[in-house]
């Protein structure tokens, strides 16, 4: 996963919840030729879930934990107790995850509140004691992986949290490139994904802010790390993935609308009629970063509610 940089390192889809769930990885690592992903965090209490969550984090968990498309999906588990994440992860693990990843990025209130997330980078050694128990308790073979920012008020500890991982035992680390203060204000610090692999010699993939292919090599460079991870810029730019690594041309706005209609047409049996409308607007808004057609459309779309008419209003652009 390390290694000089270069432009065949891979590249993960990341994590987003309430954006990336299964539909939207199947259209991304359609589009994108992703190497793997992630899912949203499952928020772990004290319980083993039963494995119907997993489904509906993870469907593909049916059919081999690999996207339509056949990229590995891998389980993301958030928590703070170390026996309750271990037994989930066992579980995740069972139900056919490709390992596990565990969230230490999280910048949401309601999950720092309760101890989950980012605030954790407060505490190395729960850090270490989250993961050294997900990895005891997780079969030889299944990595278990972690994913952190660079600190929560600031990066004081960004060094010391990334050696708690290795020392911890994690198989990897993904690394998002700011404090949880931070939030997603650009820019993301990339020579700090360089300073932690100085420290630790476990597979690092450096993440945030990439959008571009240019963006895809700066950060390669600065880092060090030839594998990268990207959230916005994937939704931004569907193909992105194949734009990064192949050359491929970024697709055009016919090509995008065509990907917009596919996700309009699969149905969401357990969801309300209102959700789709709301979630393909919220695609739009990353859209809209890179096509001036999807800024001029979603000025008349966001004020649809109905999803016949979206479908309508994307295919007669079309
Ligand atoms: C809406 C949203 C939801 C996110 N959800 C998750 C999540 O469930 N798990 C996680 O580890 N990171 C999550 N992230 C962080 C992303 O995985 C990624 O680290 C961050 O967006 C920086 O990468 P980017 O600049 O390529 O978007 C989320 C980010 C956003 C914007």
């Amino acid at each position: 996963m390390t290694g000089n940089p270069s432009s065949s390192g891979k590249i993960w889809l990341a994590p987003m919840e309430g954006v990336v769930d299964h539909v939207m990885r199947d259209m991304l690592t359609s589009a994108g030729s992703y190497d793997f992903c992630v899912t949203e965090f499952i928020r772990v209490t004290r319980q083993l879930y039963k494995p119907a969550l997993f489904y509906r984090y993870c469907p593909e968990l049916k059919s081999g934990s690999r996207t339509p498309s056949g990229t590995p999906v891998r389980i993301q588990l958030l928590g703070q107790d170390p026996d309750w994440m271990a037994e989930n992860a066992v579980r995740a693990v069972e139900l056919g995850s490709p390992g596990v990843d565990l969230n230490f990025g999280c910048p949401a209130k309601t999950v720092n509140k309760s101890k989950g997330g980012a605030i954790l980078l407060r505490e190395p050694e729960t850090l270490y004691k989250i993961i050294s128990a997900v990895r005891a308790a997780v079969p030889a073979g299944q990595p278990v992986t972690a994913k952190m920012r660079l600190g929560y008020e600031d990066k004081s500890l960004a060094l010391d949290n990334a050696r708690a991982i290795e020392a911890a035992g994690a198989d990897g680390l993904t690394v998002h490139a700011r404090t949880k203060a931070e939030g997603y204000r650009p820019p993301a610090h990339w020579h700090w994904i360089a300073r932690i692999r100085e420290k630790v010699s476990l597979p690092v993939v450096a993440n945030g802010e990439i959008w571009s292919a240019a963006d895809a090599e700066a950060c390669r460079r600065e880092s060090g790390c030839a594998d990268i991870m990207i959230g916005r810029g994937a939704l931004a730019l569907p193909n992105l993935g194949r734009v990064i690594n192949v050359g491929e041309e970024p697709m055009n706005w016919a090509g995008v609308r065509k990907l917009l209609l596919r996700y309009a047409s699969i149905e969401r049996p357990d969801h309300r009629g209102g959700f789709l409308p709301s979630r393909i607007k919220q695609w739009f808004t990353y859209l809209r970063h890179q096509y001036r057609e999807a800024d001029e459309m979603f000025r008349d779309l966001k004020r649809l509610q109905d999803l016949e008419e979206i479908r309508v209003m994307l295919s007669e652009e079309a």
